[in-house]
């Protein structure tokens, strides 16, 4: 049996939409929208930002679109998994109201000519590997944002930077809508889930799972007390080297802002990225400042295997 599951055809109750017109009609007059942006190949990280979307608000989207803006190559984009049939059904068990999928033409009109230029925020990390990924990212969120009007979106923290860009663009742009980050989903075995892991080699798996022991134990550190970038992002380095694992980089930085930082003297999140194989993996641990004590928020494990493998 193959990832995809579909042991019995149900009713499905949740509204798919394609245009902004038609969106905008079902949610009109329905009171505060939440909003959940996706590429789809939807999991259980997903799902539980539909979960919190559906129990803050009157009615719940979540938005389908594999934006070909933030990909930086064609590559990627085209090997990019989907499976619409699934995610309708992951939608609508977990009581989103209306998924908006769109495609191309609705999303970039083909004589469109504005776009969203992001700055500081997203110079560094993902920004430096992935030039233009989040000018990509700004404004596929900011048209969602401006069509669809919700009260509030979510988004994960597993995207520490995307969360930071989006949280900005929305104050620069004066974008009424509530930014609210939920943590990361991790497999049972620490990685945190992705759509892009159904094309991870499973002979890779200590590589791939290096990334969440050295944040792991990072966590472990700053509890202990350190607060020094340097010697967390070593921590960090030792469990990839061990690994035999090459990142791209490994950063802290803050929250607010994305900048890079020398101390855990604020909210902040240190971030790794690396390629395991041909997949490019991404991970982090985002670190609370509460009572005056850093506080490391290492994410929620699964305690069986994700839907991505065919699992629970
Ligand atoms: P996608 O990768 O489909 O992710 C959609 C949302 O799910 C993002 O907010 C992402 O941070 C969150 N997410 C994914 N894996 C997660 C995990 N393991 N734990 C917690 N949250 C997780 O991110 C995008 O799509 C796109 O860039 C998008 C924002 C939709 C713009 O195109």
């Amino acid at each position: 049996m193959g990832p995809v599951r579909r042991s019995r055809r149900r009713v499905l109750i949740v509204k798919l939409v394609s245009t902004w017109a038609d969106a905008r009609a079902s949610t009109a007059g329905r009171g505060a929208v939440g909003l959940v942006p996706t590429m789809g190949f939807l999991h259980e990280a997903h799902a539980a930002l539909f979960d919190a979307a559906v129990a803050a608000n009157d009615v719940a989207i979540a938005s389908i679109f594999v934006n070909p803006l933030q990909f930086n190559n064609a590559d990627d984009l085209a090997a990019y998994p989907r499976d619409h049939d699934r995610d309708l059904e992951v939608a609508d068990a977990a009581g989103i109201d209306i998924v908006f999928a769109p495609d191309e033409e609705e999303m970039y009109p083909s004589d469109m000519s504005t776009t969203i230029s992001t700055g500081a925020v997203a110079a560094k990390m993902e920004g430096e590997f992935r030039p233009g990924h989040f000018d990509g990212v700004a404004t596929v969120v900011a048209k969602l944002f401006a069509g669809l009007r919700p009260a509030t979106a979510y988004f994960g923290k597993k995207d520490a930077q995307q969360l930071a860009v989006v949280r900005t663009m929305a104050r620069d742009l004066s974008l009424p809508v509530e930014v609210v980050g939920c943590s990361t989903l991790r497999e049972s075995d620490g990685l945190a889930l992705s759509s892009r892991n159904v094309r991870l080699d499973p002979a890779l798996r200590y590589e791939a799972t290096s990334l969440s022991r050295g944040l792991l134990a990072a966590a472990e550190a700053i509890v202990e007390g350190v607060v020094d970038a340097a010697t967390l992002v070593g921590v960090v380095r030792a469990e990839l080297v061990r690994a035999g694992v090459t990142p791209d980089y490994v950063e802290l930085a803050g929250q607010s802002g994305a900048t890079l930082i020398s101390s855990v003297d604020r909210p902040s999140f240190l971030a790794v990225a690396a390629w395991i194989g041909n997949v490019r993996l991404i991970d982090n641990i985002h670190i609370d400042i509460i009572a005056g004590l850093p506080v490391p928020d290492r994410g929620v494990t699964l305690s069986s295997r994700s839907v991505l493998y065919g699992g629970s």
